[in-house]
């Protein structure tokens, strides 16, 4: 399969896919809750994936699909082609700003990432890349990512990693925090990542991410240098949950090895 083909299927419902998402505001949301009271999940989530599932099957029946909302049918390797999706990422957000939500979707063939998008729906802002073409935001090809101290950068962190916890010694977060220019926290894990594969945040670390959350911007964080892995500096296995670092490769390796000890 051509990867400009499939390139430009995945855009064309990608952008349907985000379509429906608008207009859905006018109608009423059914919403539910998963694990805990605050893991959310509407009618638009699991609609949302289900029309991705019945768009690339009738496009290709072989493709394989990973979605959060498990309405494809189990993974058994990452052996093919395989689509990884998050139909809408900021669920909360979603629900409860009508903005900060995206789609992610990354394509890999026999565990290789080939194509990564992340669609921010409300600002019509489309990440993505072609590997080894490059990443780009819309039709702005994105910049290798430029060296920057830490003391410069700002990093995406959630305000619980300053407390205490059952992860980190989050004294040692503390100083992270003083000593950064930064911080910020979004909300929709795969919009960090865009933020970060754009420069404009340096950093952004997560205690707990799924495959759906990371195989898009993986693909993306790839094209302009930007280092992923899980917090103990290994590769990230799309298999699984893990921990998770997206950052600028001046900075990646300073900020595990000195601020992050996991317990
Ligand atoms: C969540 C968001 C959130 C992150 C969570 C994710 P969802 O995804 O990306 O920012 O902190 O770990 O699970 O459930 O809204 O798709
Ligand atoms: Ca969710
Ligand atoms: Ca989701
Ligand atoms: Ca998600």
């Amino acid at each position: 399969m051509e990867i400009t083909v499939m390139h430009d299927f995945a855009l064309k419902i990608i952008q349907e896919a985000g379509e429906r998402i608008r207009q859905s505001f006018s109608e009423k949301l059914e919403i539910e809750t998963k694990a805990n009271a605050n893991d959310l999940v509407t009618n638009i989530d699991r609609e949302t994936e289900l029309f991705f599932i019945e768009q690339i099957k009738s496009y290709d029946p072989s493709f394989k699909i990973l979605g959060e909302e498990g309405m494809g049918e189990p993974l058994d390797s990452l052996e093919g082609v395989v689509w990884i999706i998050d139909p809408i990422d900021g669920t909360m957000n979603f629900i409860r700003q009508h903005c900060n939500f995206a789609i992610s979707v990354g394509i890999y063939v026999n565990g290789i990432g080939k194509l990564g998008y992340i669609y921010d729906v409300m600002r019509n802002d489309l990440y993505y890349a072609i590997q080894g073409q490059g990443a780009y935001l819309n039709e702005r090809k994105l910049e290798h990512l430029r060296p920057l101290p830490l003391h410069e950068a700002i990093i995406g962190v959630n305000a619980t990693w300053a407390t205490p916890n059952r992860y980190i010694e989050h004294e040692k977060m503390i100083d992270l925090v003083h000593f950064v220019r930064g911080t910020r926290s979004y909300g929709s894990a795969t919009l960090e990542i865009a933020a970060v594969a754009c420069g404009r945040m340096d950093a952004y670390m997560s205690m707990r991410l799924s495959p759906w959350d990371i195989a898009g911007g993986a693909v993306i964080a790839s094209e302009v240098g930007a280092i992923v892995s899980n917090l103990k500096n290994e590769a990230v296995n799309l298999e699984k949950q893990d921990t998770f670092i997206i950052a600028n490769p001046e900075i990646h390796k300073t900020i595990i090895e000195q601020y992050i000890n996991l317990k």
